[in-house]
């Protein structure tokens, strides 16, 4: 039952703009994810049908950084994309990070099913914070093959474009169905004094 009730309260959350204060990080978490990936499919699809691949560059580039730092208001944490292999160096992993990103890495050549979200707790050196890292599988789509797929699927001015603007550019060459990266969300709560070990 527990579990059917964060599902259900991430659903609605991904849906509606709730005051997200009383939930729990877990909940925060999953419900940042999902609207993410909510809103990117809004943007992009549209994006691409109107102004073309070449034209939509800024939906992956601007208007993904400027749809989490509206989460992380609503929700309360920070969040982050990134990946293995990158387009822009500023997307780049930390140690867990990286770690989680090659054994998921290491998992899908094994051909094993990926985890839909992985979520790690931990406590602060002072003991005084509790930690929530929540991780979730970027899966490359449909409409990402154009800009990130293997090089007969990205259009020449497409290869122009990104080589201009991403001379270090390493994101291309994934399948549908392959693990382009992940969203990364840390989040963040103050341990009631009572509950303090130290
Ligand atoms: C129109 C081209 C285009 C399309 C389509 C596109 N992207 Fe991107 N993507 C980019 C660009 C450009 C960047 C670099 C963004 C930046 O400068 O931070 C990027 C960056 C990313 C990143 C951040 C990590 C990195 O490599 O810097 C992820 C993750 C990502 N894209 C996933 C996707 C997924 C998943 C899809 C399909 C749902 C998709 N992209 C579709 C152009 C595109």
């Amino acid at each position: 039952m527990k579990t059917i009730a964060v599902i259900v309260a991430g659903v609605i959350l991904a849906t509606t703009p709730l005051s997200a204060a009383e939930l729990s990080p877990q909940v925060r978490a999953t419900a940042a994810a999902g609207r993410l990936n909510l809103e990117m499919r809004k943007s992009l699809i549209p994006s691409i049908q109107k102004n073309g691949l070449t034209g939509s560059m800024d939906v992956c580039a601007k208007e993904a950084p400027a749809i989490m730092a509206g989460l992380e208001k609503t929700f309360g944490l920070t969040m982050k994309r990134t990946a293995l292999r990158l387009r822009n160096p500023a997307n780049s992993p930390d140690v867990a990070e990286k770690a989680l990103l090659e054994k998921l890495a290491g998992m899908q050549k094994g051909e094993e099913t990926l985890p839909q979200e992985v979520t790690l707790f931990s406590e602060t050196e002072s003991g005084k914070e509790r930690i929530l890292r929540y991780y979730k599988p970027i899966m490359m789509q449909g409409p990402c093959v154009g800009c990130h797929g293997t090089p007969d699927k990205i259009p020449a001015e497409v290869k122009k474009v990104l080589a201009a603007r991403y001379p270090k550019d390493k994101a291309m060459g994934y399948k549908e169905g392959d693990l382009r990266g992940i969203i990364s969300i840390t989040v963040k709560e103050k341990i009631p004094e009572g509950e303090f070990k130290k």
